[in-house]
């Protein structure tokens, strides 16, 4: 497993990757060779086509050129803390409330913004993406936004298809869509719903999916 903590080298970038998307330019594919070398290979697919999806409902929904680049580089972040010991989680991201003690692969979003810093990531709008595609962005937050939508409804999935589609038209209904959908999944599942999901999805529980 690659050391989380020390800056990325360019030269890290020398082998292709096999789906088309962010990872096949220049300026991220030395983040995809880093992410590869800290997850299974299952993982790292998922990771190419949150990535690939992110791109797509960034270009569908006319973000501009910093957006863009933004919402890319975070969706191949996103999960660069997912698989690392639970000893390092805690240390990168030590838990704020008792679910995420009781629960800490919550701590995987902040972990991994942490690891994103290290590595050289400046922009504010990537940083929040990375954090919050585990519980959910604030509404208006479209960089972070589209990185959860495409988190949740990459094809690799077999979920959500509706909500990828409806992504490339209106992202804000999307993106409520996609939380509501969350919520519902973890109360069926009798699973623990983290308090800043429920907030945002609270707020927004109104408004039409
Ligand atoms: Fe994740
Ligand atoms: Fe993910």
């Amino acid at each position: 497993m690659s050391d989380a903590t020390t800056p990325l080298r360019r030269a890290e970038a020398d082998v292709p990757f096999p789906v088309s998307g962010p990872c096949e330019r220049a300026s991220i594919a030395p983040y995809c060779q880093r992410v590869r070398m800290m997850m299974s290979e299952e993982r790292f697919a998922h990771v190419l086509r949150v990535a690939a999806l992110a791109e797509t409902i960034a270009i569908a929904n006319d973000f501009d050129r910093g957006e863009r680049r933004a919402t890319s580089l975070a969706a191949v972040l996103h999960d660069v803390a997912r698989d690392l010991p639970v000893e390092r989680l805690m240390e990168l991201a030590p838990p704020e409330h008792a679910m995420e003690r009781e629960h800490p692969l919550a701590l995987h979003g902040r972990a991994g913004r942490a690891i994103a810093i290290a590595w050289g990531v400046t922009d504010g709008r990537g940083l929040d993406a990375i954090e919050q595609h585990v519980c959910g962005p604030r509404p208006g937050e479209r960089v972070a936004m589209a990185v959860y939508i495409a988190d949740v409804s990459e094809p690799g999935r077999g979920v959500n298809g509706d909500v990828r589609e409806l992504a490339m038209r209106d992202l804000d209904r999307a993106y409520r869509r996609a939380l509501a959908n969350k919520v519902r999944y973890l109360r069926s599942h009798g699973k623990t719903v983290h308090p800043r999901t429920l907030k945002v999805h609270e707020a927004l529980e109104d408004q039409p999916t």
